[in-house]
């Protein structure tokens, strides 16, 4: 057995308010306790969207009466916002802003919009941008010219986290994440990655077999077939190779829990997301496992620079604790997300979470989840 900090997830869908057939603040925060996460950031892009003192209620008072881990709710940069998004600023993990394609009626298209936003929100307190290549790169510039912190999420291309490490070497207040599915993808990214790298060293085996993707499209192309939709895409092995070169450039995983059915997956217009927080910290102790990370690889990532980017409470008398060799295969009929698949189903990884002590209590323990609905609590009401 070995104890881990508590994990915290910087970037979670929790689909609540309106959602709820997707996940809510109960099966979706069962799901953290189940990854190994005790503290989860839910992003806004909800029915109706996290932009104002009323949404923010909705949300936060189902977060109230559901949530079995503790959790912070960040508010959304709308068209009209920045003033009343600004106020509450101490109530939020931060403020997010979609600023490329996305689910929900959040994205931004107008620059003089980001301005405002940059310009009220208040500083060193976190700005997180969903902004994929050249938008990244503007961001960049506005975080440069209003000399402020930005988060960058879900980095997926090499011409992404080549500019972040650009931009930390001349000092810009840059820090970003990535997601499990950019660095490990589901098959049959996954074994075309093996491929890519040639055989034997340092590689997770590749899965037995990927039932999921066998249907709607067969999941042999980029973005073709529902249930490989995501945003960002899933990237090139090129894309992902220096991804894995650049591990010091990456602060955070993240796993960017997005869950939809598998009926909103395979119907007509697909919405764009993986579930993932079941699944992310099996997947990175696998790459332990094959040699690809180390655990302290992990903590940093997952525990210690996500509390000080977004500047989280410690969690007191609060830990998980791993079997890192256990074998098992990932199963959705198992999981707790009420999404009901995952992309990684059927793959066999290294790696379980066995217990969950939350703030001295059990939470979760050998695939039971012990904490109740409501226990959690939101780290940023004061
Ligand atoms: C996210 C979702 O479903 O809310 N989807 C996704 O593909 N990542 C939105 C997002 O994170 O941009
Ligand atoms: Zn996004
Ligand atoms: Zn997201």
């Amino acid at each position: 057995m070995i104890q881990l900090p508590g994990l915290i997830d910087p970037h979670v869908h929790m689909r609540e308010p309106g959602g709820e057939h997707k996940e809510d603040w109960d099966s979706g925060t069962a799901a953290a306790l189940a990854g190994g996460f005790t503290l989860v950031l839910a992003m806004p892009n909800t029915k109706p969207p996290v932009t104002d003192a009323a949404s923010l209620e909705l949300a936060l008072s189902a977060a109230r009466g559901k949530a079995r881990c503790d959790y912070a709710q960040f508010l959304g940069a709308g068209p009209d916002n920045a003033n009343a998004a600004a106020a509450l600023a101490g109530r939020a993990a931060g403020l997010k802003m979609y600023l490329d394609q996305t689910y929900g009626p959040l994205r931004l298209d107008d620059m003089t919009l980001w301005m405002q936003h940059f310009e009220r929100w208040p500083a060193e307190m976190p700005i997180v941008a969903h902004a994929e290549s050249r938008s990244m790169a503007a961001v960049l510039l506005l975080a440069q010219l209003f000399d402020r912190p930005v988060h960058i999420a879900h980095v997926s291309l090499r011409e992404e986290i080549l500019l972040i490490r650009k931009a930390k070497e001349r000092g810009l207040k840059v820090t970003c994440e990535v997601a499990p599915h950019h660095l490990l993808p589901p098959s049959p990214y996954f074994a075309e990655m093996g491929r890519g790298q040639g055989e034997g060293q340092n590689q997770i085996p590749p899965p037995v077999s990927s039932p999921i993707f066998s249907e709607n499209g067969g999941g042999l192309g980029r973005g073709r077939g529902g249930r490989l939709e995501v945003r960002p895409r899933l990237n090139t092995p090129e894309d992902r190779q220096a991804l894995w070169e650049a591990l010091d450039v990456i602060d955070c995983f993240a796993t960017d829990h997005a869950p939809h059915t598998l009926a909103e997956k395979d119907g007509p217009n697909p919405p764009p997301g993986f579930p993932g927080l079941e699944t992310t910290l099996p997947l990175l102790l696998s790459a332990v496992h094959a040699g690809r990370l180390t655990l302290d690889d992990i903590i940093l990532r997952c525990h210690t620079n996500p509390r000080r980017i977004f500047n989280l409470p410690e969690q007191p008398d609060t830990w998980i604790e791993i079997d890192a060799d256990a074998e098992w295969t990932i199963r959705a009929a198992n999981s707790f997300t009420r999404c009901g698949w995952t992309p990684y189903e059927g793959m066999t990884v290294r790696g379980r979470v066995e217990r969950v002590v939350l703030r001295g209590k059990e939470a979760y323990r050998d695939g039971k989840v012990t904490a109740e609905p409501g226990t959690g609590r939101n780290v940023k009401a004061f």
